[in-house]
């Protein structure tokens, strides 16, 4: 892996323990007992979106798993999956709820830009707010293409290109304003955070084909009038969301 890359992961190793230790660690549970998948900061409902189908004796990779509280919804749906996370903290309290509340599932530690698992394994690859902001396309990508089926399906949620136009300097929420060039949201990193990414629709299509995919949908997300907020992960306010697409959710299929 080119240098540059490597210390760049290391700086992202580094900030995921720290928000494990703030954020994510206590509130995981609330995610993990959540009755039904749904999607995103507003808890959009899987079964308004449709982007799944039966997910019953599926073979599915949730890549940048985090707390896995997706991969625990899927498993109660009858899928067989693995969580893929290159943070020992996360995982720790992924272990920590599968004991708890169960249900168990595999857990792999390692980088998802360099994934140790032979090719061809599972008929899905998903990842919920994971490797799309948190991977470089041009890696991650060609490992998801990699690691599918024939007719294999990645769908994931990242933040909208639109939303992190909006993000002030300084980090925080989404504004009213674009604050800063579309390029810039190629690669960006926030104070004190780590380095995200945040590509364009033209870009999403590009490096989505570069990697063999074809297309099957992009579905933005807006928040409903009311609902669940989620506990610890927040791009923009409900309002701004109820405007505005905060998150995007892509489909796309492996021929
Ligand atoms: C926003 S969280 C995942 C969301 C998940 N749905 C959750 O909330 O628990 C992003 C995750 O990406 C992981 N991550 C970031 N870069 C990664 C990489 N290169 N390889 C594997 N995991 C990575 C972090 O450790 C973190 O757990």
């Amino acid at each position: 892996m080119a240098e540059g890359r490597a210390a760049e992961i290391a700086v992202n190793r580094e900030v995921w323990a720290i928000v494990n230790e703030r954020f994510t660690n206590g509130a995981a549970e609330g995610m993990w007992v959540m009755p039904e998948v749904v999607w995103g900061l507003f808890a959009t409902p899987e079964r308004e979106l449709g982007v799944l189908g039966d997910v019953e004796g599926m073979d599915v990779l949730e890549l940048a798993c985090g707390t896995a509280y997706f991969s625990a919804w899927l498993a109660r749906a009858g899928a067989r999956p693995v969580g893929l996370d290159f943070s020992g903290e996360q995982l720790a309290t992924v272990r920590h709820l599968q004991a708890r509340l169960g249900p168990d599932f595999p857990l792999v530690h390692a980088d998802a830009e360099q994934v140790p698992l032979a090719s061809g394994l599972f008929d899905l690859v998903v990842s919920e707010h994971g490797v799309a902001a948190w991977c470089e396309p041009e890696r991650w990508l060609p490992e998801a293409a990699r690691l599918l089926r024939p007719g294999g399906r990645l769908v994931f949620l990242t933040n909208s290109n639109l939303s992190a136009l909006c993000v002030p300097a300084d980090g925080g929420v989404a504004g009213d304003r674009l604050l800063r060039g579309q390029r810039e949201t190629r690669r960006v990193q926030w104070p004190g955070g780590g380095i995200e990414f945040h590509p364009s629709h033209g870009d999403w299509v590009r490096h989505l084909r570069s990697a063999g995919f074809i297309i099957e949908a992009m579905h933005e997300i807006y928040a409903p009038d009311d609902g669940i907020d989620h506990p610890f992960y927040e791009i923009a306010s409900r309002e701004w969301a109820n405007r505005w697409p905060a998150e995007e959710l892509w489909v796309a299929v492996r021929p």
